[in-house]
């Protein structure tokens, strides 16, 4: 097929994201207090990142400084301009704003902070996108409450959302609520219980139901922002963000077909619950079946209908399959010991082991908007690569550009073939970041590179990598040209 120019919608938004702990820095300046984020070390490959109570003076935390956008923001606004970006999607540090999370008063330098960039932004004619949560909960939260455990953190996280709504109303137009919402279900994993709701799970905890009921509370406190969202200012556009990551049968067995169906329920819950307002009938069945006492209200039922999302904004980096066949390596499935995880051979993989496959964007693209029919926005996708400063200081990052090429192919034929609503396209990592997962810096997403290494070392200088210009053209395009 060939590739067209032209053919993605008027207005349509082409952007670059990140999120506010991976990028700021000044972690404790201005009034800020600890946020989740704050206490995670470095990790890398192989080795995990911790989770640290309060801060150590023998731990190295790569969030703390990160590439030092609090203090170089309009500099690399100027870059995010000449690469012609039309949106910019960043969080808002909630511990900056409130530093306890439980504070009745924010904290006006941090609210200042942000009146800055987004003007500085406005001013450069890109639009903000902003993201409430985004894994950087106030550390206090924990120590006091338990986090999102706690019932408590839905007023504290309404409060917060009206005060920054009321703050930028005239500033910031597409807000997402939780990053993420469902990374936390799929494995229980400590740092997605963390980084979703700062939770650190306690002996004799039933991990999926206290999972469940700190997504409930925070699927509440959602609907919440939505709603106040939507008083304060009837044209925002107020989304959810979810981590799709599509689930394929490994083989046309039935029970293959099953298994994975029943693992994409464990995605859908949460866009369901965000986009149809209701609980899903199979998830109260399995709360039933599993004697979950989960805590919400009629009151509670009542904001979830009256807080629907406008559209749902997602990340998408790979797929995943799973088999119920017998002689195929993989890791189990909890719930359902005889399927298990396993390597797609028809796609490739970078070197974390994220397999690579365009189609699934396709797929994803259309299984999302035939099930809901809202408008689309892709908030995250790319590939996280080591890139190597020549001695000229050129970056040439090719595969880069053949992945997000790829990816935007498959998203033009969604849009033109398949007839789907997307608003608009931020890749993740515009500018090198703190990888979130591993905590490195020299896992890398941008355009543009940043003089840093996994152990803190560099000059934070920018470069343009080859991918710089590939992008502006794209955008200049308004899609891929040749
Ligand atoms: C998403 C997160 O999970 O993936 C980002 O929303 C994160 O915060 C991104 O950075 C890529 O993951 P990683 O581990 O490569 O940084």
């Amino acid at each position: 097929m060939d590739q067209a120019t032209d053919k993605f919608p008027n207005g349509f938004l082409w952007g670059g994201a990140v999120a506010a702990h991976q990028i700021e820095g000044a972690y404790d300046v201005d009034g800020k207090g600890l946020s989740t984020a704050d206490v995670l070390t470095a990790g890398n490959q192989r080795t995990p990142r911790e989770i640290t109570k309060g801060v150590k003076s023998d731990q190295y935390y790569p969030n703390h400084e990160a590439i030092d956008f609090y203090h170089t923001y309009k500099e690399d606004i100027q870059l995010f301009k000449e690469l012609g970006l039309k949106a910019f999607r960043t969080s808002i540090n909630w511990s900056r704003i409130f530093p306890n999370g439980d504070d009745v008063v924010p904290n006006e330098a941090g609210l200042q902070f942000y009146d800055d960039l987004f003007d500085e932004l406005l001013k450069n004619g890109i639009e903000p996108v902003i993201t409430l949560s985004h894994f950087e909960i106030p550390y206090a939260l924990y120590e006091n409450y338990g986090g999102f455990r706690n019932k408590k953190l839905i007023t504290f996280f309404a409060w917060y959302a009206e005060t920054v709504m009321r703050r930028y109303k005239d500033k910031v137009k597409y807000w997402m609520t939780f990053n993420e919402i469902n990374n936390q279900m799929d494995t229980f994993e400590k740092l997605h219980a963390w980084t979703n709701s700062a939770i650190l799970f306690e002996d004799g905890d039933d991990k999926e139901e206290v999972t469940i009921q700190a997504s409930m509370n925070e699927l509440i406190a959602s609907a919440k922002a939505v709603k106040i969202g939507k008083e304060i200012n009837p044209n925002f556009q107020i989304g959810c963000m979810m981590a799709y990551v599509p689930v394929y049968p490994y083989s046309c067995h039935p029970e293959d077909m099953l298994a994975a169906s029943k693992m994409m329920e464990r995605r859908f819950f949460y866009s369901d619950v965000h986009v149809r307002g209701e609980i899903p009938s199979y998830a109260l069945k399995l709360w039933e079946q599993k004697g979950y006492d989960i805590d919400y209200s009629q009151e509670d039922l009542e904001i979830l209908k009256e807080g629907t999302v406008d559209y749902i904004g997602f990340s998408y980096y790979m797929s995943t399959a799973v088999t119920t066949l017998s002689g195929v390596k993989g890791t189990p499935i909890r719930d359902y010991p005889y399927a298990k995880v396993v390597s797609n051979p028809h796609v490739k993989a970078n070197d974390w082991g994220w397999q690579i496959d365009p189609d699934g964007l396709r797929y994803t693209l259309n299984t999302v908007y035939q099930r809901y029919n809202k408008p689309l926005f892709i908030v995250e996708n790319g590939m996280g690569a080591y890139d190597t400063v020549e001695n000229d200081g050129k970056i040439h990052d090719d595969y880069r550009v053949s992945y997000l090429e790829a990816h935007i192919q498959a998203m033009f034929q969604a849009v033109n073939e398949d007839g789907v609503e997307l608003m608009g396209y931020t890749p993740w990592g515009v500018i090198d970041i703190v990888s979130f997962g591993s905590g490195e810096m020299e896992k890398r997403y941008g355009f543009i590179h940043v003089d840093k290494d996994n152990q803190g070392n560099g000059t934070l200088v920018r470069r343009k990598k080859e991918s710089f210009a590939w992008y502006q053209n794209v955008i200049e395009q308004n899609g891929l040209s040749n």
